[in-house]
């Protein structure tokens, strides 16, 4: 299918009218980002500027590139994870929207990547990543393209790691503002995006009741506060496990119990993993656990649980309902995995709501405004999003809430800026 002077490849064109109803309904609670569309469409900050977006394909994403358009740029986007592509989403953007869309969902590795490629092809100005597996692949099988990209974006944490690493080893060829390092996206997406969204995802794939349950989070960052937070309010008592001391005393001190992974996978119901690391769940984990447990991941990819240890443990697996695999032990345990270890949020439910995306998005708008502006002038490296930007991104979004502030009278600036006064 043809989208402008672009191929795209989805997986059904006639879903575009529920993708369009849902992509509206989305853009009720994206305040901000609406404010920006407007001067965007004045100002046209993104003239002549093409962008290679590698974004979970939904409804929120949609209005960012719609967002990104609006301010002259041309878009195309792959998906940042094979199970997280709403179709009819995909559908309305090439149908409706204009923009070259490559995400089908549960496409397997090879298709995966293909698509990357195909957003490559067309020669960025800019990227916009969620993961880093698009830079990745411009550093690596695709440096044909590289000379002509300018700087990029990164939505999440486990790409700000991927590349503060490629920086460190001297091999990063452009500059990257790390998105998810402004407060307005990690203090409210991660923590009240991924702690609603992954209670969400589960419910909606086990319907089970969290209440009274032992629910084990592994990892206490921003979503695992989140995620520990959520559960807490309906009624699970809530372990977290971690490996930072200062992490852990926290999550000792916001009220819940904290101990090894060993200990807490023979005394929980259901396991969540959001570290961003490998194999937090283990063979040995597995090995101690109830009949019965439930294991999900909501970190980004499907690295944290070793299902590969558990499939080798197994002697069948079954399907006990949508995004519920069941995993038979010889021991007549059964293990059940949601969602394939992949971001349970998005693969069984639908990401974060449009609200808390409103201020990632506005983010990554604002950022990609800056580099297209500054980005010649900008040495490779990993920079956080400007001071400026997160406090407009939070003005805004109060102003839409309807919430107004105090400011300081000229004589308390004047006491802050001063050292003379003391007791
Ligand atoms: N990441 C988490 N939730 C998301 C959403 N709704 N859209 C895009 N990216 C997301």
């Amino acid at each position: 299918m043809v989208t402008g002077s672009h191929q795209s490849d989805i997986a059904d064109s006639s879903l575009a009218g529920f993708g369009v109803k849902r992509i509206e309904w989305a853009d009720l609670s994206m305040p901000v980002l609406a404010t920006i569309r407007d001067r965007f469409s004045r100002e046209r900050p993104l003239d002549g500027i093409r962008i290679s977006a590698c974004l979970h394909v939904t409804a929120e994403t949609a209005n960012l590139m719609r967002t990104l358009q609006a301010g002259g740029a041309e878009v195309l986007l792959c998906a940042s994870n094979p199970l997280s592509t709403q179709d009819d989403v995909a559908a309305a953007l090439v149908q409706e929207y204009g923009a070259a869309t490559f995400a089908i969902n549960g496409e397997d590795s090879d298709v995966y990547y293909s698509h990357i490629e195909s957003v490559l092809d067309a020669k960025p100005h800019l990227t916009t990543d969620d993961g880093a597996d698009l830079v990745s692949m411009l550093h690596s099988k695709r440096t044909d393209v590289i000379d002509g990209v300018l700087g990029g974006t990164e939505e999440t944490t486990t790409g700000v790691i991927r590349l503060k690493a490629m920086a460190a080893e001297g091999v990063l060829k452009y500059p990257i503002v790390a998105v998810n390092e402004a407060m307005t996206k990690h203090m409210f997406d991660n923590r009240y995006g991924t702690g609603q969204s992954t209670l969400d995802g589960i419910v909606r794939a086990t319907n089970i009741l969290l209440a009274g349950r032992t629910v084990v989070v592994g990892g206490y960052g921003w979503c695992g506060r989140g995620l520990a937070s959520r559960a807490d309010g309906m009624g699970a008592q809530v372990v977290v496990t971690e490996v930072d001391p200062v992490r852990a005393l926290e999550a000792v001190m916001d009220g819940y119990r904290v101990m090894p992974m060993l200990e807490a996978a023979a005394i929980g119901d259901m396991f969540i993993t959001v570290t961003g690391d490998k194999h937090v769940i283990d063979r040995h984990h597995i090995e101690v656990m109830k009949d019965g447990a439930i294991l999900a991941n909501s970190g980004h990819f499907d690295i944290e649980i070793n299902l590969a240890e558990l499939e080798s443990m197994a002697t069948g697996v079954d399907k006990a309902r949508p995004f519920v695999d069941a995993y038979d032990l010889s021991d007549g345990r059964r293990i059940f995995v949601l969602a394939q270890g992949r971001l349970v949020n998005l693969a069984a439910g639908e990401g974060h709501p449009a609200s808390v995306m409103d201020m990632s998005f506005a983010n990554q708008a604002l950022a990609l405004e800056h580099l297209a502006k500054n980005a010649s002038s900008m040495p490779p490296a990993v920079y956080d999003v400007s001071g400026d930007i997160d406090r407009d991104v939070a003005g805004l979004k109060l102003q839409a809430m309807g919430v107004g502030i105090d400011s300081l009278t000229d004589e308390q600036q004047a006491y802050l800026e001063g050292w003379h006064e003391g007791t």
